[in-house]
């Protein structure tokens, strides 16, 4: 049996039946050269992944010795080893402090998959013998930062959960990410556990003396200064998160397939492989779309199920490109995918009687963009699309901006200057990347050859009268909001599967950074993992900031507990994870009045999660954001309110609005229906 595994899952019959003999480390070891150059190189590597944590030189070698200088294990380790003893110091002042009240956070628990038992290096390999030690000073890895740690970050203790998938695995194509354990405050101050470096994994014999290397490792490579990375990257090209959305066969996925064929971002051949393929099931109309519509079901029926990631660049910006479903079935991924953007594109069909059953009550276009307004969404593009099947009429153009214009501004208060409109035939490319001139007609195929439509060969004369910007100008315009890069470190996860060399989970950079070597914790769960790797756009890289989407290699953790709705953080500034918090509303369009009681699935990032609204505290003035009414028995359409949410069954990683506006909004829903939108304003329950 390898030793090499991971220590937290050590058993104490599994140490003892492991197979090795006491007698084997009844001598003492001496470490060769070769070993001592291993062990000095291994050390600058773990010091590096643990930030700033406050670990002794001996420790960290006490740990390499045991794993056989496996880094990653030996960081996990140790950052397990840090929170165990944080939490026993946190429950030993709480049992102190008895007679103060009891504070809100609970959790004291052991986390998940930890064993209660000796978990150090219970049958380490024997320390060597005859190296020099160093002293004390020396011996201490000093945080970078001692900042406070917030009351939120005690700590939050649930089981790993399994959430529902909903981004498409085909993510891996945009992302660019990062953490960072720039700060390390939660192990610094107040947590009552001995720093002192005295500590040493039980059983295992401390390798003595071997003094730190100073030259930089070779293998982790030098701990990268991100924000100015980050910096250097904006100055050179932004980059967004652009979700389209809009109501079911608007030709959303058409459209973008249309448009990344027309970047280069897909090449003819494969639209060529797909015109074939579609055609032979009968769907010719969809080849563009299947760019974005990759399963086999989304195929065959002809719709988006799950959110599409790839990404495309113009001239000013990189944009990683999210296609939402349109059938109000799949809302909830259409949620996860918007969360997740800057920046959307709504597409309507200019179709006549098509615009509108989209528009009424029971359409998606006013409930896809009330979402995108809840989510944070403030720059929308509408591509009032299909204008070849109403031949390029600028009448229908217009009537429907008017329609779309109030609509969006008065309900879903989106500003006036932050909408624009755009006319174009996601089919046939037209005012996509280019607009047809005489002779060089967009027929809507790959195929030069294919049939020009009589309605598609007027555009020139037809299409005449726009003088705009085409759909590509005008979202290379688009404004990329600031970053929290300089918070701490937060990932939300959207996807998780097994990858070579570790765990890979794909998902959006909230907040901060983050970058190879690193140690994240995983919430629910408090997990500690290694970053081992990470990638951008298909493209390896060393680091990631707030706003990129990632997929990272994690080392050192189960793939059980990690999920779809995890949020990755530093350990010492961990994501409070909860079941009860309060929340300013603003009720939708709702048939019954929201009352005490009133069942709800709140929708936050990739999670969606039953449960009541328990409590209704106020109604507000949306103008002035006074109270207007104290404990109000019913909240009517339209009204703005604080409420109590309660979730039925498992917590959920949340943050208040005003720490992460990312991570800070829900959405609620009954029946099919969005209910509510809303911003969390405290976090009322803890760990459970
Ligand atoms: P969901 O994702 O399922 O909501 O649909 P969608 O909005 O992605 O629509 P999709 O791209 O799948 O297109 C639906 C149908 O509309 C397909 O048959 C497309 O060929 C057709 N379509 C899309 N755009 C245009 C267009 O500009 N003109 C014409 N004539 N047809 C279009
Ligand atoms: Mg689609």
């Amino acid at each position: 049996m390898s030793r090499h595994r991971n220590v937290r899952n050590l058993d104490i019959d599994d140490v003892l039946d492991d197979g090795y003999d006491d007698a084997d480390y009844a001598e003492e070891q001496v470490m060769t050269a070769e070993e001592q150059v291993q062990m000095a190189d291994a050390t600058e590597d773990v010091k590096s992944m643990l930030g700033g944590a406050k670990v002794t030189i001996k420790e960290i070698q006490d740990a390499l010795w045991y794993y056989y200088f496996d880094i990653d294990q030996a960081a996990v380790y140790l950052l397990d080893e840090l929170s165990k003893k944080q939490k026993a110091a946190t429950a030993a002042a709480t049992k102190k402090a008895s007679s103060t009240p009891k504070p809100a956070q609970s959790g004291t628990a052991t986390p998940t998959g930890t064993s209660s038992k000796s978990v150090a290096p219970a049958k380490a390999k024997e320390t060597p013998k005859g190296l020099a030690s160093a002293t004390q000073d020396d011996d201490i890895i000093e945080f970078l930062d001692d900042e406070e740690a917030p009351a939120s970050q005690l700590q939050f203790d649930l089981a790993a959960m399994n959430f529902g998938s909903s981004l498409k695995t085909q993510f891996a194509k945009k992302a660019a990410g990062g953490t960072s354990f720039a700060k390390a405050p939660l192990l610094n101050g107040g947590d009552g556990f001995d720093r002192s470096g005295a500590v040493t994994p039980v059983g295992s014999a401390p390798p003595s003396g071997i003094s730190t290397p100073s030259r930089a490792s070779t293998k982790m490579g030098k701990r990268i200064d991100v924000v100015t990375e980050y910096q250097k990257r904006v100055a050179e090209k932004e980059s967004l998160n652009l979700v389209v959305i809009g109501h079911v066969d608007a030709g959303k996925s058409t459209l973008m397939g249309h448009l990344l064929y027309l970047q280069g971002e897909v090449n003819e051949k494969t639209i060529r492989k797909h015109e074939r393929d579609a055609q032979k099931i009968g769907k010719a109309s969809f080849a563009f779309a299947w760019v974005l519509d990759e399963t086999g079901e989304e195929r065959a029926r002809g719709i988006t199920m799950d959110v599409g990631v790839t990404k495309f660049e113009t001239e000013n910006r990189r944009f990683t490109l999210l296609d939402a479903p349109g059938h109000r079935d799949f809302i909830p991924n259409m949620i996860s995918g918007t969360a997740q953007a800057d920046v959307a594109v709504l597409v309507v069909d200019a179709t006549t009687g098509e615009f509108e059953s989209g528009f009424d009550a029971n359409g998606q276009t006013k409930e896809h963009a009330l979402l995108a307004r809840s989510l944070g969404v403030q720059q929308l593009v509408v591509a009032v699309n299909k204008l070849d099947v109403v031949g390029w009429s600028e009448s229908r153009f217009q009537e429907i901006v008017a329609k779309l214009e109030q609509f969006l501004v008065k309900d879903a208060s989106f500003k006036k200057s932050s909408l624009i409109f755009v006319p174009c035939s996601g089919f046939t490319g037209e005012n996509l990347v280019r607009r047809s001139k005489t002779g060089q007609i967009c027929n809507g195929s790959a195929v030069s050859d294919a049939p020009v439509d009589p309605l598609v060969a007027s555009v020139v004369e037809t299409f005449a009268w726009y003088k705009g910007p085409t759909l590509i100008q005008t979202i290379d315009k688009l404004d990329a909001p600031t970053r929290a890069v300089e918070k701490p470190f937060r990932m939300s996860v959207t996807d998780v599967f097994k990858g070579t060399g570790g765990v890979s989970a794909a998902g959006r950079l909230e907040a901060g950074h983050v970058q190879i070597g690193e140690a994240v914790m995983v919430m629910p769960g408090s997990e500690m993992a290694v970053v081992k790797n990470m990638e951008v756009n298909d493209e390896p890289t060393r680091w990631a900031a707030a706003g990129d989407s990632v997929l990272l290699t994690l080392s050192g953790i189960d793939i059980m507990q990690v999920s779809t709705g995890s949020v990755l953080c530093p350990r010492d500034a961990p994501i409070p994870v909860t079941t009860h918090f309060a929340a300013q509303i603003v009720v939708f369009d709702v048939k019954i009045p929201i009352t005490v009681g009133f069942p709800i699935i709140m929708h936050h990032q990739s999670h969606n999660e039953p449960g009541v609204i328990s409590k209704l505290v106020s109604t507000i003035d949306k103008g002035t954001g006074e109270v207007v009414k104290k404990n109000p028995r019913h909240l009517g359409k339209n009204t703005t309110a604080m409420v109590e949410i309660r979730l039925n069954g498992r917590a959920i990683p949340l943050e208040t609005f005003k720490d992460s506006k990312e991570l800070g909004r829900v959405m609620l829903r009954k029946g099919g229906e969005t209910v509510a939108a809303g911003i969390v304003t405290k976090i009322l329950s803890f760990g459970s």
